[in-house]
């Protein structure tokens, strides 16, 4: 591995407690953005944020076997650590732990952190396991990393109100912080798992964004949620997707139905796309407001 100037790699929760340490005994705030790996510049705008909110940013690269399911790409999912290590290096990242499964989950582990309610719907419905394990293994990441501020990616906009729930509820003292979407020129949202998709399943994968922004844009105009949402499923099908699991117009702050026919005026929302293409499962959302 070559030798690195800027940026300290660890593989055991030791090494991540000496680092926080020397780090807050040098009064030195840490900002840390966790990833699973395969960067994109949607993981490195995170640490960008984190470097605005703190004084050294920290990352993590550790693919969580516990957010899988037994039928999901946990032996598949893209792996290319040194590569991670150089642009995260090159992004100002001062720290990132890379453990092993069994660092993460020492023999015999039986803990686990459930959220319920908001991680029961929309990608909990669809993939009962995946918050219980996103739960689980942040949780585990702010113990060994302390940090003081966290970014998480508004991509997975779920994930994110799950992990401030969890951080509210379990008093981690942790600022949650929100970064924004990164966009391929085209659209479409920025994700490791675009790495499955071939030639002519990327051409077709940009129908999620577009359809999901023009969705939007009719909620904004005040058009009935139900027909907005169902036309942008038919179109999802007839751009070329296996199927849609959810297009859902909810409330921004708790992902709660409206409960009415429209979007009430002056509301935030969010719309939440989910929809398989091929193999892969592809994932959007979008703020709104009703005018
Ligand atoms: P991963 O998919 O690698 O994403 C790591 C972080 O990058 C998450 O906060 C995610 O929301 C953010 N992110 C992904 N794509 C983005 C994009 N296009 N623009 C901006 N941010 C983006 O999310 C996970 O890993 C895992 O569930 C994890 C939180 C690390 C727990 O295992």
């Amino acid at each position: 591995m070559p030798k690195r100037t800027g940026l300290v790699v660890a593989r055991t929760r030791r090494e991540a407690r000496d680092w926080h340490k020397s780090q807050h005994a040098a009064g030195k705030r840490i900002a840390f953005a966790p990833t699973m790996g395969a960067l994109h510049d949607g993981h490195v705008s995170l640490i960008k944020i984190g470097l605005e909110k703190a004084d050294a940013a920290a990352s993590s690269i550790f693919v969580n076997p516990t957010q899988f399911a037994a039928h999901e790409d946990l032996a598949t999912y893209p792996r290319a650590e040194e590569n991670d290590l150089q642009k995260l290096e090159a992004a100002g990242c001062s720290f990132c732990y890379c453990p092993s499964p069994a660092e993460m989950y020492p023999a015999g582990d039986s803990t686990r952190v459930m959220v319920k309610d908001l991680a029961h719907i929309l990608e909990g419905e669809v993939r009962p396991h995946f918050f219980e394990g996103v739960a689980s293994v942040v949780s585990r990441l702010f113990l060994h990393l302390r940090p003081d501020v966290a970014v998480f990616g508004e991509k997975d906009y779920q994930q994110l109100l799950v992990i401030k729930r969890m951080t509210h509820d379990l008093g981690f003292g942790i600022e949650i912080v929100g970064g924004p979407t990164k966009r391929e020129a085209d659209g479409l949202a920025m994700s490791s798992r675009n790495a499955y998709l071939n030639a002519e399943e990327r051409a077709q994968a940009v129908a999620v964004s577009r359809v999901m922004f023009t969705t939007a844009a009719k909620l904004e105009g005040g058009e009935p949620i139900r027909a907005a949402t169902d036309a942008a499923k038919a179109e999802l099908l007839a751009a070329g997707y296996a199927s849609a699991d959810y297009v859902e117009a909810r409330r921004a702050d708790t992902l709660a139905p409206f409960g009415a026919e429209t979007c009430p005026v002056g509301t935030s929302g969010r719309l939440l796309v989910a929809a398989r293409l091929g193999k892969t499962r592809l994932i959007d959302n979008v703020g709104f407001v009703r005018r």
